[in-house]
């Protein structure tokens, strides 16, 4: 066999959200496939990294006071671990926001100007006054030209579907800061000519995407129609790489991004002492990204265009998957049915939904539906009921009874075991073409033989009468198993291990099926998988239910959600953060009460405020806060009396000072924030709760 190199990509979460199920749709399919290449002796890598660039990371990094850079590496932590868990077994899960990108992208933006790909021109943009900022589409709304649905966004209307240019939307307003006054004006943008590499994405497209995914693509840029160029500069104030030769002009995140899949590589290289020129630039190397529908302009055009015109080899294919729906519906908050990665884990196994999603999963850009329902009968009637009872029922029985030593199948199992070990390259090719969906299905068939075996035999009878007939029967079932599990282990994989552990072997590949277990002592029995009692799943739900209503209470009017990215129409859904909390750590929050002595502006920055406080007892207390645009004169905040986190860990401020604590406030949005103050007959020091 020949060994391959294969480079694997997942599409880089955006780092302003959480991990939810509809993501993990794609990380374990890509997953899935990653597993069973390696378990073939190949040589693949599983590349994947944050998504960390752009308005909304910058907007929302804002809105909780930090830097973006803050934001990111929690989030980094947040999402690591939610893929560890999941075991999602990345060889690097990087940053976008990493020293490698800058430079990949500056080497491909070099080449692209040096290579006639990019032109300027003078771009009109909504600018809000108050944010200070050029508006995404996303980031301004307003009333439908076609409908009149109030509150929509500026490209395209959620209510009647259509789209339309945000110079035609009616009351214009910043979706940030509700600024109405939003201007009209011109910069200077880069753009990459993509009409240019038409005849290349032509013939490019045939080969190497799914045949429905260049069907339409290819109309969309058919003859008579023009392809547009793309703009891929963005100006201050924008989170990102700041683009070579200019000042306060950067790259737009969906530059940097894919360029993000070279730099983790490169950073996997890099630590592994290899050639990155060996991985991505390598004509025997494979590359093959997964991704799901909506971003396939990025990933079907631009950026084999973007390559293309920077001398870089492309993809070898781009996988594309459909969108998860939830009980045959789009993922609802309000339902408790946008699900969570961690709110999943708080409540179920893993390795059930890896499961459960193998079933489901095919080479298509089909959605693909979680029924709950479906969801515990599947794991429960085929994963626990037929194939880890093989397991259970067979070790205990041999354990307990036989000394926990196989033997060697009867001539009736050994038939059964070559049967079940003839499927073994149809399954692997299942893996190889992406139809993880056959696996469980001959899998189950093989599971129904054993099982059929299992009871023809009756072994729980035949124990008291003929041992060694059983210890043939229970070393058949268990080969069986351990066949099965093998199958399994690129979907299963802390599963399977735990099944090796039982067999005292090392974890599987492929080869293993050849070497059968006889004459010799089995483990002991350890948990492998058992029933979900529906109530879990209702339990989550409720969970996730009870978290969206925290986040936005149906009564009030939600506060400003993170306005989606340009590209992606999911990612205006980011699941809230848990806002489940132990008593004890909010026991742990010192609140007191403070007379503000002073409150002024900061003239080093556009956003805080410095309050200095006599706290009574507690001493003199300075506290920076990101409320100048509900304060413009926050002298008028002078003399009340407010509510402050006193035992908040200090935070330096570049060259302002350290701020010891947080003054409390509520508001709907930045503009509207308004400082909490306790009433009048409250000592300064007094605490609150
Ligand atoms: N940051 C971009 C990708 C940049 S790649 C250079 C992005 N991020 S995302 O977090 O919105 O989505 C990451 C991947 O998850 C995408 O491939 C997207 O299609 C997939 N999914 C996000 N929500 C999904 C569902 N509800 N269902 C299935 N896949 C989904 O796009
Ligand atoms: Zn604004």
């Amino acid at each position: 066999m020949k060994k391959r190199r294969i480079v694997v990509t997942a599409a880089l979460p955006y780092a302003n959200g959480d991990i939810h199920l509809g993501h993990l749709l794609e990380y374990l399919q890509t997953d899935y496939w990653v597993r069973f290449q390696k378990m073939c002796g190949h040589e693949c890598v599983y590349i994947c990294a944050d998504d960390t660039h752009g308005t909304p990371i910058m907007i929302r990094a804002r809105k909780e006071g930090r830097t973006p850079e803050e934001l990111i590496a929690s989030m980094w932590e947040r999402h690591f671990k939610d893929f560890s868990d999941f075991q999602v077994a990345f060889d690097n899960f990087y940053s976008t926001n990493s020293p490698e990108n800058r430079e990949l992208c500056h080497t491909i933006y070099g080449r692209l100007k040096q290579n006639g790909a990019l032109f300027t021109r003078s771009v009109e943009q909504l600018y809000c006054p108050n944010c200070k900022m050029f508006l995404p589409d996303r980031f301004v709304k307003g009333t439908c030209p076609k409908c009149g649905a109030t509150e929509q966004y500026g490209d395209s209307c959620e209510h009647c579907g259509s789209t339309y240019g945000f110079d035609e939307l009616k009351d214009a307003h910043c979706a940030t800061c509700g600024c109405k006054d939003l201007e009209l004006r011109a910069a200077e943008h880069i753009l990459f000519d993509l009409a240019k590499y038409r005849d290349y994405l032509q013939t490019w497209l045939h080969d190497h995407t799914p045949a429905d995914v260049a069907k339409k693509l290819l109309e969309w840029f058919g003859e008579d129609k023009e392809l547009l160029p793309w703009d891929i500069s963005r100006d201050a104030p924008y989170f990102g790489f700041e683009i070579p030769g200019y000042k306060d002009k950067f790259f737009y995140v969906w530059l940097d991004a894919p360029v993000g899949y070279m730099a983790s590589l490169k950073n996997w290289c890099d630590r592994h002492g290899q050639a990155f020129e060996d991985w991505w630039q390598n004509p025997d190397a494979e590359l093959y990204h997964f991704i799901g529908k909506d971003i396939v302009r990025f990933h079907c055009l631009f950026w084999p265009a973007m390559l293309h015109a920077s001398d870089f080899k492309g993809p070898t294919h781009v996988n594309v998957h459909g969108f998860l729906t939830v009980n045959g519906e789009k993922m609802s908050k309000s339902r408790g049915t946008f699900l969570n990665a961690r709110v999943y884990l708080s409540h179920l196994n893993a390795t059930f939904l890896r499961y459960y999603y193998a079933c489901k999963i095919n080479n298509t850009t089909d959605d693909i539906d979680l029924n709950l329902e479906d969801f515990v009968q599947r794991v429960n009637a085929d994963l626990v009921g037929k194939i880890t009872n093989l397991a259970s029922r067979g070790a205990q029985m041999l354990g307990k009874r036989l000394d926990g030593r196989l033997g060697e199948p009867d001539d009736e199992g050994a038939a059964l075991i070559r049967e079940a070990l003839s499927r073994a390259d149809v399954i692997a090719a299942h893996y190889e073409n992406r139809r993880f969906s056959q696996v469980p299905v001959e899998v189950c068939k093989l599971a129904d033989a054993a099982n059929a075996y299992f009871d023809a035999h009756a072994p729980w009878k035949t124990i008291k009468t003929d041992p060694e007939g059983t210890r043939k029967v229970l070393t058949t079932i268990l080969n069986l198993f351990r066949i099965l599990a093998i199958y399994l282990r690129p979907i299963l994989p802390v599963y399977a291990d735990a099944a090796a552990r039982l067999f005292g072997e090392e974890p599987w590949d492929w080869a293993a099926l050849g070497n059968p277990a006889v004459n010799r002592p089995i483990g002991t029995y350890e948990y492998l998988a058992e029933r979900i009692d529906p109530k879990q799943v209702e339990a989550m739900v409720a969970e996730q239910k009870a978290i969206f209503e925290a986040a936005a209470p149906a009564s009030k009017p939600a506060p400003a959600a993170a306005p989606a990215p340009d590209a992606s129409p999911d990612a205006a859904e980011v699941p809230p953060l848990k806002p489940v909390m132990p008593f004890a750590t909010f026991e742990a929050s010192d609140l007191r009460v403070a007379r503000v002595e002073s409150c002024t502006i900061v003239p080093e920055s556009k956003k805080l405020v410095r309050f200095e406080l006599d706290a009574g007892p507690l001493g003199h207390r300075t506290i920076f806060s990101g409320i100048r645009s509900a304060y413009p004169d926050p002298s008028v905040l002078n003399g009340r009396l407010i509510l402050f986190v006193a035992n908040l860990e200090p935070r330096p401020f570049k060259k302002l000072g350290v701020s010891e604590g947080m003054v409390l406030t509520a508001g709907v949005s930045d503009t509207e924030l308004r400082v909490l103050s306790p009433s009048e007959d409250v000592p300064p020091g007094s605490p609150a709760c």
